[in-house]
């Protein structure tokens, strides 16, 4: 298979792109940095997606991991939401694919975050939608994760902060944050083994989103939740 991979220089993508290649798969690697990945299987674009005239013509992909993103950049609709359809129209033209699928945010459904960032997500969710049923005559799987907290250098002012971690720990249900090998499992699973689920959005975030508990009793007790 080839993949093509956006943001493969940055702490998701390049997980991902170095399970693609672990695999024997060969992947297109878009990012505005340098290349972080030194393989055979790997080639590397230096393109900021933003710029569809930049994107390079690839007519053999077979999945893309729409991936690229940032946080509360000055202009985070046009690198989220525009950059990503700019990638995802040049090569569903050029290319027989059989998989996409789109980097989300918990943030896109939830609305928390910062206010263009959970904008550009959440505008993501409704172009999935609209890929998915352009697509779907031709058999191909188009679906969306909205993750919640990742271990990567995005969030280290968080993580490293312990004020912010303890408040962050409160709220998240399962009690931790994933690992960028653990996204690239799910985006494996959902590209290459899924056949049959599209249009639909993943929420993958360990309970933050709504695991809360919500419900009010004047008697704990008869919730039985096992701390009471
Ligand atoms: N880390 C998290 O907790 C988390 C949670 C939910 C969603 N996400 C999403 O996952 C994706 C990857 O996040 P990450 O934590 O690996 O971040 P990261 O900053 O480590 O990596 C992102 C990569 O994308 C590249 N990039 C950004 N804009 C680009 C553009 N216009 N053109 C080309 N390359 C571009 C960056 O240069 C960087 O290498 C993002 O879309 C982010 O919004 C991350």
């Amino acid at each position: 298979m080839k993949v093509i991979v956006t943001g493969s220089s940055g702490g998701i993508g390049k997980a991902v792109s170095n399970r693609f290649i672990s695999l024997g798969h060969f992947v297109y690697g878009f990012d505005i940095k340098q290349s972080a990945i030194n393989n055979d299987l790997y080639h590397h674009f230096n393109v900021d997606i933003k710029n569809l005239s930049c994107l390079p013509d690839i007519n053999d992909a077979d999945i893309i991991f729409n991936n690229a993103g940032m946080q509360n950049s000055e202009d985070d609709i046009s690198n989220n939401l525009k950059g990503t359809i700019n990638v995802t129209e040049k090569y569903i033209k050029s290319c027989k694919l059989k998989s996409i699928l789109f980097n989300a945010s918990a943030s896109a459904v939830s609305g928390q975050e910062f206010p263009e960032y959970a904008a550009s997500k959440s505008g993501l969710l409704g172009y999935m939608k609209n890929v998915a049923i352009r697509l779907a005559p031709q058999g191909v799987t188009v679906n969306a994760i909205s993750l919640g907290g990742v271990h990567t250098p995005l969030n280290d002012c968080v993580v490293n902060n312990s004020d912010c971690w303890q408040k962050i720990m409160d709220v998240t249900p399962l009690k931790k944050w994933m690992t960028p090998d653990e996204v690239a499992d799910w985006v494996v699973f959902l590209t290459m083994t899924n056949k049959s689920m599209s249009g639909q959005n993943l929420i993958i975030d360990n309970g933050e989103y709504d695991l809360i508990p919500t419900f009010v009793w004047p008697d704990n007790k008869k919730l039985n939740f096992p701390q009471n």
